[in-house]
């Protein structure tokens, strides 16, 4: 069916933009609908900006346009025509380094790298109006641009450091690397940071090959449904369109997975969570493949869903996956001596339930990759995935090549946090380049990145720590039930470290701890920094703090109390030989000068507390628990 708004994705109208960028007359024709950033990334090949939010909020994509600092993602490529633009890549007139970037490369204000482009040029912007920027005007410059992994204070540094030797308050041999007889102790520089504070550096999106086609995807827009028809028919016949990719063209093994292998690289016959994939659409231009996904057919038979892992537990619920009964992904168990008896013996038993949510990674780099195939029918897939031998294995089995015809580059990650761990698109784009036996390119956009990708697990963990009237701690249970979502990916690992972790560093007699993994029909759960150990350690501290409260101790001396010395045995038999936790604790209390402070009022006899989490809150947001209907529906 043709676009009702006429548009026509293989033949879209045109403009002419003649522009000065970064010194040199260019002149093109484009689509009209460019952005600058794409006219400046796309047709002229200058990556240093980066993509990272498409929607103003990021400021990885800062430009000058004669003078003043741009948000490219917003702007329209006919603002740049006849003007001047300034991009990263050229900041310095091919002499290096400018004094901004060394900055940032000595104060080591680069850690991933991805927003560092668009610092280093709202940092230009900054002392260019205001040469002795004041700390408080600095942080108004780079008001617009975030960071998710260096952190502020050294990019402030950084800035600071450069107004300075701009100045001639500071010598510039401060910008230069501080000799030393020893990298321990001492400030390193990483060695890849010249390339990130000039933008040379290539992330997955930067890159390029002649010949190149774009690939696509169509998600599904429900959480649960059979897939009755797949009409790719229309879409295939698009000019412009090389192939149209579903589950029947997967040669191999159609069912992958980190621990357990659930998950076919596009849906086969039934979807599990909104934003799965379905197919793969590659094309010329990423614009025809966009389109082309919109000519999809797809009939869905709705089935009910179920979005609580209590709930998925229960007899009767809907069945994600006919291997997992009850929707049961892993459980994992920890027994140690009688946890009753021990409860039993205590003078306090403390119950309390602590839930954590569901969080999204928001590296600033969205997922992409490029495949191709090498000479001799070996496979690239080039992507910052955060485990490629993994990968290459999965994708040798999925792809029904031998090992030695798989090939996995890591490109440079653009933030990662555990969310670049569990394969996703790889496996696509494998397939693309061996069917169209060109390179194929896929970039993410922001809204299909947190549609599609891997959350942090959200936990629920009922506790029960039993306690001598002294402080010390005789039994715990944990009882820990997390969302798995529609795909085991991490889960089974990140339920295994939550629950090895769960008891902290405590000598504790009697143990019991539950660790259970659930499939729901969320998207997915996976990995996410400290891999699970966050969730149950917030809640063995929270409650260690809540224990401390109706003993009436200083809780800084009840972890003392109860911490594993040298020599102890970990809750699953592990021996250690030396354990530092005490002179950690004692270094931590001292540096934050800890101050025990009057005891709490519940160990004074007075009444707890109402303000938090008692009566009269605010309930908790309910956004989104809305029921599913459950009819045919076509899309
Ligand atoms: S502000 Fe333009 S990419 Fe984020
Ligand atoms: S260095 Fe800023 S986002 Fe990674």
């Amino acid at each position: 069916m043709p676009d009702p708004s006429g548009f026509d994705a293989a033949h879209p109208p045109t403009t002419h933009i003649v522009a000065t960028v970064n010194g040199r007359k260019v002149a093109r024709t484009v689509p009209i609908h460019y952005r600058v950033i794409d006219f400046v990334r796309e047709e002229l090949k200058l990556t240093g900006n980066k993509e990272g939010c498409g929607a103003g909020e990021c400021g990885t994509c800062s430009m000058f346009v004669d003078g003043t600092l741009i948000k490219s993602c917003l702007a329209p490529v006919q603002k740049i025509h006849g003007r001047t633009v300034e991009t990263v890549d050229d900041l310095d007139a091919d002499q290096g380094m400018t004094v901004i970037q060394r900055a940032f490369h000595k104060c080591g204000a680069s850690q991933c790298g991805y927003c560092i482009p668009g610092m280093v040029m709202a940092a230009t912007s900054t002392l260019r109006k205001r040469p002795r920027a004041s700390l408080d005007e600095i942080k108004e410059g780079l008001g617009g641009n975030i960071c998710r992994c260096t952190g502020y204070q050294k990019i402030l540094d950084a800035v600071a450091m450069a107004r300075d030797v701009l100045n001639g308050t500071r010598p510039e041999t401060d910008l230069e690397e501080a000799a030393t007889d020893s990298f321990i102790g001492s400030r390193t520089r990483r060695l890849d940071a010249p390339a990130k504070v000039t933008g040379a550096i290539k992330y997955a999106a930067d890159l390029w090959m002649p010949n190149m086609l774009h690939m696509q995807v169509l998600r599904s827009p429900h959480p649960h449904a059979r897939i009755q028809r797949l009409d790719v028919g229309e879409a295939r016949a698009m000019p412009g369109v090389e192939c149209v990719l579903t589950c029947d063209d997967v040669p191999g093994v159609d069912n992958f997975g980190v621990f357990i292998e659930d998950q076919p690289i596009m849906a086969r016959g039934m979807v599990r969570y909104v934003g799965e994939g379905i197919a793969a659409v590659v094309a010329e231009t990423a614009d025809i493949a966009r389109e082309a996904v919109k000519r999809i057919r797809v009939t869905y038979d709705l089935l009910p869903g179920v979005f609580d892992p209590f709930e998925a537990m229960k007899e009767g619920a809907p069945q994600l996956h006919g291997f997992a009964p009850g929707n049961i992904c892993k459980h994992t168990r920890i027994r140690k001596g009688d946890v009753e008896a021990g409860l039993g013996e205590a003078d306090l038993v403390v119950q309390e339930t602590y839930r954590t949510s569901a969080l999204e990674h928001a590296y600033l780099e969205p997922e992409a990759g490029l495949a191709y195939l090498e000479p001799d029918g070996c496979v690239t897939v080039m992507s910052p995935s955060q485990n490629i031998t993994h990968h290459r294995h999965m994708l040798a089995r999925i792809l029904g090549r031998p090992i030695n015809k798989v090939r996995m580059i890591m490109s440079t990650v653009g933030g990662g946090f555990g969310g670049k761990e569990d394969m996703l698109y790889q496996g696509m784009l494998a397939l693309a380049a061996i069917r169209t036996r060109r390179p194929v390119r896929y970039v993410f956009t922001r809204e299909e990145s947190i549609a599609a990708s891997a959350k942090r697990h959200p936990f629920s963990i009922d506790y029960t720590m039993g306690l001598r009237r002294g402080g010390l701690i005789v039994a715990t249970r944990m009882i820990m039930v997390s969302d798995g979502g529609a795909y085991a990916m991490s889960t089974p690992g990140v339920m295994n470290k939550s629950a090895i972790l769960g008891p902290g560093p405590y000598t504790i007699p009697n143990v019991w701890v539950d660790a259970i993994g659930v499939y729901t029909n969320n998207t997915p759960s996976g990995a996410f920094r400290a891999f699970g150990a966050f969730q149950s350690e917030f809640a063995t501290e929270s409650h260690l703090d809540l224990c401390a409260e109706r003993l009436g101790m200083d809780p800084a001396q009840l972890r003392r109390l109860n911490l594993m010395q040298d020599g102890a045995t970990t809750h699953t038999r592990q021996p250690l030989d030396r354990v530092a936790a005490t002179a950690c604790l004692d270094a931590a209390l001292a540096a934050a000068r800890w101050d025990p402070g009057v005891p709490h009022r519940e160990a004074r006899g007075e009444p707890a507390r109402i303000d938090l989490g008692g009566p009269g809150t605010r309930a908790p947001c309910t956004l989104g628990l809305g029921t599913m209907a459950t009819d045919k529906e076509t899309t």
